[in-house]
């Protein structure tokens, strides 16, 4: 598991905030241009975006609630598709929030996630190589509306480096014990890690209540 501390991470984000965005790129670290469009896909799925998403119906009763948990700058698939205004966007961040967030809570998520329920999407990219244990798990399946989903990235049990690791028998086992379901999974690259120099490679999943 990771040797971050909370303190180590915040450190860390606080100093490489301001230039964060020029090193994101689907060529650098594709996670998250790759697995929030993954959530996107389903919840365009959902009756209410079906309709408009065809060009056809009118306002869906309420937009869809998403959380980005570790945001860091945001997700642009949410704020740059053509039905944004159908989304509300709630971020959880240790700092360099951007885009035009509904709310954001700066808390630390492995011990304050009471940021509410019925959320349509949950999207946490590049967070988990940071959390000491993955607590997130257990409040997932109460803060999902029942026809919600998540989209999460883990990095890939393989490589040095001093991040938390994870490998498939135990995503699937965290996802078991918290009654969520593993509706896709994939392998992607992740960064190339500044410490080892080594490419990482994370694996993605988007997880529905069972
Ligand atoms: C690699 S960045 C990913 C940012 C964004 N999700 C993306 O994909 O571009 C990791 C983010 O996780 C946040 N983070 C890591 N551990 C956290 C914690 N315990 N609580 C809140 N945020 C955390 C960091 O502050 C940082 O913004």
């Amino acid at each position: 598991m990771a040797a971050w501390s909370v303190e180590e991470t915040v450190r860390y984000f606080s100093s490489y905030a301001a230039k964060y965005d020029e090193d994101l790129s689907p060529e650098t670290y594709p996670a998250p241009f790759v697995v929030p469009a993954w959530v996107l896909e389903r919840l365009l799925d959902t009756p209410e975006l079906a309709q408009l998403d065809k060009g056809a119906g009118s306002e869906p009763p309420r937009p869809l609630r998403v959380l980005d948990l570790g945001c860091g700058t945001g997700q642009r698939v949410f704020f740059e598709h053509p039905l944004r205004d159908h989304f509300r966007v709630v971020g959880m961040l240790a700092l360099a929030r951007k885009l035009p967030f509904a709310e954001t809570h700066c808390k630390d998520i492995e011990s304050e996630l009471d940021i509410g329920l019925d959320f349509d999407a949950v999207v946490c990219i590049g967070v988990m190589d940071f959390c000491r244990d993955p607590s997130v798990f257990k409040q997932l399946h109460k803060m999902l509306s029942p026809s919600g989903c998540a989209g999460i990235t883990f990095p890939d049990a393989r490589g040095d480096g001093s991040l938390a690791k994870f490998n498939r028998e135990q995503i699937e086992s965290l996802a078991d014990a918290h009654q969520l379901s593993i509706v896709r999974s994939e392998q992607l690259f992740g960064y190339r890690d500044s410490e080892t120099g080594e490419d990482t490679h994370y694996i993605g999943v988007v997880l529905i209540r069972k």
